[in-house]
Parts: structure tokens; C-alpha cells; sequence
């Protein structure tokens, strides 16, 4: 009996998550996808993220971008997530790292992003014109934009940085 009620409550968590899963990706039209941990090192190095910086990770899926930075660097990092599933794993990481990162089940574009030096987005073409332009209103002088394979179609990267298996990083300054 005792096993028929565990598999039973295994079935509903996994239903659950890909009912989440389902519906996070009918909200958003982003598939959670992760970034290689490698990745992440290597931007921060280059970009001198530190922990004078306020990170926001625009769709933190399991919060693994905010974990490695904080880690790194010290940054301050707050995570936006819309999917339930991957919010509560990275709330549920985050007390098993003993970390400080902040997370929160809630859509980007509602945020503002004035408070942050370093916006890092992992997204998709369509959403990337409302981002850029959320980029250029809310973010304050001197602020980056990390924009991992698909750039923002109005202006121009500072950097960019082609990385293993075909991936690439754009880096935006906000100016003014
Ligand atoms: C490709 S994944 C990247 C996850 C993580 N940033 C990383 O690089 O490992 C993109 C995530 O953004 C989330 N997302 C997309 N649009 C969003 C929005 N408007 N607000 C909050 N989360 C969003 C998706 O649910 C998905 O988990």
C-alpha cells in the first residue's frame, strides 16, 4: 500500500512538472534550455562581473546562472521565472547551497530593471526587440546587456564573444 501511494505521489509531482513545463512554454515560447556552466565563468571573467554588481538573470530557469555568478564574482543576483517548476527548483537549490540569490515567480517585462548593472538574457528571437528596448529604458548609464545567441535587432554589440559548440555572447553598454 505504502508503495502504491509513492509511486502514485511521484506520478502527480511528474505530471505536474510537465503540465508546468507545457504551459510555462505556451506563456513564454522559451523552452528551458540551460547555459554550459563554462559559459557563464567565461563572461563573468571577461566582463569583470563583481561583487559591486546587482545580476539579473531574465528567465532563470533552475537558477543555475545566478548560483555560478554569485559564486564567482559575489554579485548580487535576482532571478525572473515564469515556469513554476524550474521557480521552485531554484528555491529549493538555493537552500541547499546556503546561497543569497533571490528569486521571484514572475514575468521580466513587469520588473523594472533600473536596480541592475548586468541584465543576462538566454531567450528567443521574437521577445528580443521588447527586451532591448526594456534594456535601453529601464537600465541606467554604464549598465551591460549579456545576451546569449540571439542579439538584440536594433543596435549594435560592444563585444561578442564566440564560444564553444557554436554558441556566441553579446555584450551591450548601456550609454549616456
Ligand atoms: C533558455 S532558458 C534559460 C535559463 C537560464 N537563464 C540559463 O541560461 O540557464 C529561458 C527561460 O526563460 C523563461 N522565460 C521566458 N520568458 C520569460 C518572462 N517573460 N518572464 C520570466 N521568465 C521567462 C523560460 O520559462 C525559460 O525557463
Amino acid at each position: 500500500m505504502a508503495i502504491m501511494i509513492f509511486l502514485l505521489v511521484v506520478n502527480l509531482i511528474l505530471l505536474l512538472v510537465i503540465f508546468s513545463a507545457f504551459l510555462g512554454f505556451v506563456m513564454t515560447r522559451v523552452p528551458f534550455v540551460p547555459t554550459r556552466a563554462s559559459d557563464i565563468e567565461f563572461f563573468a571573467k571577461e566582463l569583470g562581473i563583481s561583487e559591486k554588481d546587482t545580476f539579473f538573470d531574465l528567465g532563470s530557469g533552475d537558477g543555475k546562472v545566478c548560483f555560478l555568478i554569485e559564486k564567482q564574482t559575489g554579485a548580487k543576483t535576482l532571478g525572473f521565472e515564469l515556469t513554476w517548476w524550474t521557480h521552485w527548483l531554484a528555491r529549493i537549490k538555493r537552500i541547499f547551497k546556503g546561497s543569497k540569490a533571490k528569486f521571484v515567480n514572475q514575468n521580466f517585462f513587469k520588473h523594472p530593471w533600473s536596480e541592475a548593472t548586468v541584465v543576462y538574457g538566454y531567450l528567443y528571437p521574437p521577445l528580443m526587440k521588447r527586451v532591448e528596448k526594456k534594456f535601453l529604458a529601464d537600465c541606467r548609464p554604464g549598465s551591460l546587456a549579456v545576451i546569449r545567441d540571439f542579439p538584440f535587432p536594433g543596435i549594435k554589440p560592444q563585444l561578442v564573444f564566440r564560444l564553444p559548440k557554436n554558441h556566441e555572447i553579446y555584450v551591450y553598454r548601456k550609454s549616456g
